[in-house]
């Protein structure tokens, strides 16, 4: 069995409602006191690390993130559109090399991308197995199109498709990536969702991203789910965002997964 902590669309860096990323620290901290252990989930963190990709935003983003390696816990991590230029909208190489460096390199202990220069198509898909479990990301921000949208691309879904014909079909799957799967919004979508879809080809069970900023789940017999095949398919919000009015704040965007070695993946709101 694998549990898996959900969080995406963390946004360090200069941020007027989350000033010195305090909230990342909060949850960070809370789920290092409630989780650490022998039988610590795994964290997954589906992209937009930081706001603008400096190597500034992305050393701190690696600073709060590396207490859960400190801790134990194992990193499942894709890169988002805001982690590869200014604001998300606009795409830099040298945001992309930043990503791969530190966070890929640094972060993932992955030493050949700490000091290859653009490479990430080498980290991803990324493809590990974790308690018997075939954990894929996706690099769905490896673009140069328009805003804030993306795209898996031709190379990674050829790479995904040899990947997944070499996983037994008795092991469970999870694929993350950062954009939304149905967001149709030209400025915000995955261009090549639908191609995605067909190499997936209904082997993932779970399928988590970020991006939109809205929670949602669906489940098995949901529109999305029978389209896809995909068993539960669940979209993070932005996890250090607070809720609304609430003292002290509280992080309703963090979710805990459980995937068993047959059967549908479940999971649980967590409010830290
Ligand atoms: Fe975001
Ligand atoms: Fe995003």
């Amino acid at each position: 069995m694998l549990q898996l902590i959900h969080l995406s669309d963390l946004h360090v860096g200069p941020n007027k409602r989350n000033k010195n990323n305090l909230r990342l620290r909060m949850l960070v901290a809370r789920i290092c006191q409630q989780f650490a252990g022998p039988d610590a989930p795994a964290i997954l963190i589906s992209g937009d690390l930081t706001n603008n990709g400096t190597a500034a935003e992305l050393r701190q983003a690696v600073k709060i993130l590396g207490r859960f390696k400190e801790r134990g816990f194992r990193l499942l991590i894709c890169p988002g559109n805001h982690d590869v230029g200014p604001m998300g909208n606009t795409f830099h190489r040298s945001a992309q090399v930043n990503f791969q460096q530190l966070v890929v390199g640094e972060l993932l202990g992955e030493q050949r991308a700490r000091t290859a220069t653009n490479r990430m198509h080498e980290f991803y898909p990324r493809v590990e197995m974790v308690r018997g479990v075939a954990c894929i990301g996706l690099d769905t921000a490896n673009r140069e199109d328009h805003l804030a949208s993306g795209r898996v691309g031709e190379r990674q879904l050829a790479s995904l498709r040899t990947a997944l014909a070499g996983i037994a079909a008795d092991v469970p799957i999870v694929v993350y990536m950062h954009h939304h799967m149905f967001q149709w919004v030209h400025s915000m979508r995955l261009w090549d969702s639908e191609a995605l879809s067909a190499v997936l080809g209904g082997r993932a069970n779970l399928l988590c991203f970020g991006h939109k900023h809205q929670s949602r789940v669906w489940g098995p017999g949901s529109k999305r789910s029978r389209e896809t095949g995909i068993d539960l398919i669940v979209s993070s919000g932005q996890s250090t965002a607070p809720k609304r009015r609430s003292r002290p704040p509280k992080f309703p965007h963090v979710r805990l997964l459980t995937v068993q070695k047959s059967g549908v993946p479940s999971y649980k709101d967590l409010c830290l």
